[in-house]
């Protein structure tokens, strides 16, 4: 027996999936999906097959001629959840295996009417990376198995279902009042991947293969926002070679969301926090997009080669925004990804194992690994490999590595010798062994600079000593500038200060999330009492753990603003996702007092 992967209990002595078929009956008055998952194994099977479960009841298993198959839960394990053993009886080619959710599966968020932006309809979705798609089904739980699929998914008439697939039809449903929605997802893509969402839901054309789906109140915003999607997906496709997923639709979710954006294939998720009014924040979607090459289509093996998807993509998207608006942009995106990286090395440490590229997480949760390192230090890699053999010989060899690599998912270990015969000598010149295996930051990182980025941390830094910018400075900022500003002022200040910042920069009213979110960890962490209905505000509503974790840290640092973030955590928990909950939970336990 052996184990690739220290997240699943998929066993590579034993037949893998080739293709999955589900049949998902949503149940939102139980919080439960109804489910049968069928495991196509292509070739006759028997004996043990090692499934992943979290939460999951099993009720039986039968192969696809009728033939009962044996089978037992392990014990659950704290990161892994239950392994699911059964037996296949000779020449089994199909396993179909009926089971139930459970209400709290961690990939699953029920949300109540109140909940949504309509307050008329329950919604429901899922969030399957890392490691929770066991909790919405059985299967082989790993990037190194690929499967296309096929899913029947059952719901309330009235309201629409979408997944990470292309749609396939509807009918009318088993019972009176539902609807079966049919998906078909002809490429064969990794657990992770699997996605459904459910709810009452709208949608808006951006162009022949791009549509945004949102709630009805939110969807025209949404088109706005995202109405250069076309362009961008085009971008990509003189950078990156073809576009090979046939759509690209976005679905904006609730504000619970816990994530910025998820990958979905074909079907990309946003949090609703990126509808600021003014497209500031569509390189989320720049990101998004750009993992339809690096992720999507050249998967991570692990969670432990987790940079392979997401430092490329943070390289791709970068790419994406100098092509669509200049270097400038792009010198600030690289500041802001700094920050990021900055605060993750501090938070682990610099000599913490956490801050490798190639990382070791036998018995670590993928959840509590989770930082900016493989995103910000993945990328500043792949930026020096291409900044030292030059812009054009890169682009060759990324378009080379996508096609060798499309559609398999590979280890750190694999890329490397494909490195070495595309650009010899590359790895050596840069110490790349270093970058993968070492801790902390090399001294050889790439830096980016540019005037305003100079100009602007200059002035923040200044502030302490009485820098202040002018009022034709400030009307001058785009959004991205006024965030670097805020980021580069010292983290206590006082209320004089505060109330001069609020007034000159008309902070708090912000639907911009990227500059309220920094402005209140500023503010409430300097104790300044006028933001505080506006933070209950934001914690309340947004449930994006990008944003949770500072200002919910930020408050930690006065006895009143510690008493706050408890109070407010004991009203906003129900309505916050699990993996958000226990985010927030680790940081409340680290206060002192
Ligand atoms: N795939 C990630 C989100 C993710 C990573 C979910 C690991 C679960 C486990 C997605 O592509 C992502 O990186 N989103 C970022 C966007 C940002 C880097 C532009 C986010 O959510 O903030
Ligand atoms: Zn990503």
């Amino acid at each position: 027996m052996t184990r690739l992967d220290p997240h699943s209990y998929c066993d590579s002595d034993q037949p893998r999936t080739r293709r999955l078929d589900l049949a998902l009956d949503v149940d939102f008055a139980r919080q439960v999906l109804v489910g049968r998952a069928t495991l196509d194994l292509g070739d006759p099977s028997s004996g043990p097959l090692d499934l992943d479960t979290k939460d999951l009841a099993i009720r039986s298993a039968r192969t696809d001629d009728g033939r009962a198959v044996r089978f037992v839960l392990g014990d659950e394990e704290p990161i892994l959840g239950r392994r699911l053993r059964l037996d296949l009886p000779a020449g089994t080619r199909q396993v179909e295996i009926a089971y139930e959710t459970a209400p709290d599966a961690v990939a699953l968020q029920w949300l109540a009417p109140e909940q949504t932006e309509g307050k008329r309809h329950p919604f429901l979705f899922s969030q399957c990376q890392s490691i929770h798609a066991r909790t919405m089904l059985p299967c082989q739980d790993t990037p190194l198995v690929r499967v296309p699929y096929r899913a029947e998914v059952t719901i309330p008439e009235g309201l629409a279902a979408v997944m990470s697939a292309g749609p396939s039809g509807q009918r009318a449903g088993p019972r009176p009042g539902t609807r079966t929605w049919v998906f078909e997802m002809p490429q064969a893509i990794p657990s992770y991947l699997l996605a459904l969402a459910v709810g009452d839901l709208a949608a808006k054309d951006l162009s022949h293969r791009a549509r945004v789906w949102a709630e009805p109140e939110t969807v025209a915003a949404a088109a706005w926002e995202f109405a250069g999607v076309e362009a961008m997906i085009q971008a990509a496709e003189r950078l990156f070679g073809p576009y090979e997923w046939d759509r690209y639709d976005m679905l904006v979710l609730p504000p619970s969301f816990p994530y910025g954006g998820m990958e979905n294939p074909r079907m990309t998720f946003l949090t609703p926090t990126l509808l600021a009014g003014d497209r500031s924040l569509v390189d989320v979607v720049a990101h998004e997009l750009a993992h339809s090459w690096t992720g999507n289509l050249v998967t991570n093996a692990t969670m432990e080669h987790f940079w392979l998807n997401e430092g490329f993509t943070v390289w791709a998207e970068r790419r994406l925004v100098e092509a669509l608006h200049g270097s400038e942009a792009t010198a600030l995106a690289w500041a802001i990804g700094q920050k990021a990286l900055d605060e993750s090395v501090a938070r682990f440490g610099a000599d913490s194992p956490l801050t490798k590229l190639r990382t070791d997480l036998a018995g670590v949760d993928p959840d509590e690994a989770f930082s900016s390192i493989p995103y910000e230090k993945g990328a500043r890699l792949v930026s020096l490999l291409e900044q030292t053999v030059g812009r054009e010989r890169f682009d060759r060899f990324v378009h080379a590595y996508i096609a060798r690599f499309r559609f398999t998912s590979i280890t750190t270990e694999e890329f490397l010798p494909f490195l070495e015969a595309e650009l010899p000598g590359v790895a050596a010149k840069v110490g790349i062994r270093d970058w993968l295996y070492g801790v902390g930051m090399p001294a050889n990182a790439p830096v980016f600079r540019s005037d305003a980025l100079t100009t602007l941390t200059a002035l923040a830094e200044g502030f302490a000593g009485g820098a202040r910018p002018s009022p034709e400075q400030i009307t001058a900022w785009n959004p991205t500038q006024m965030l670097i500003y805020l980021q580069h002022l010292p983290r206590a200040l006082s209320a004089g200060d505060c109330a001069w910042l609020d007034a000159n920069l008309a902070l708090t009213p912000r639907g911009n999330h990227e500059i309220l979110v920094e402005w209140l960890v500023i503010a409430a962490g300097s104790d300044y009492a006028p933001v505080f209905a506006r933070v209950r505000d934001v914690l309340s509503r947004v449930g994006r753990m990008k944003y949770l974790r500072p200002l919910y840290a930020a408050l930690g640092r006065q006895p009143r603003t510690r008493a706050l973030a408890r109070e407010i955590f004991a009203g906003a928990r129900p309505g916050y996702h699990a993996l958000s909950r226990r985010v927030i939970e680790s940081v409340l336990g680290k206060y002192d007092g």
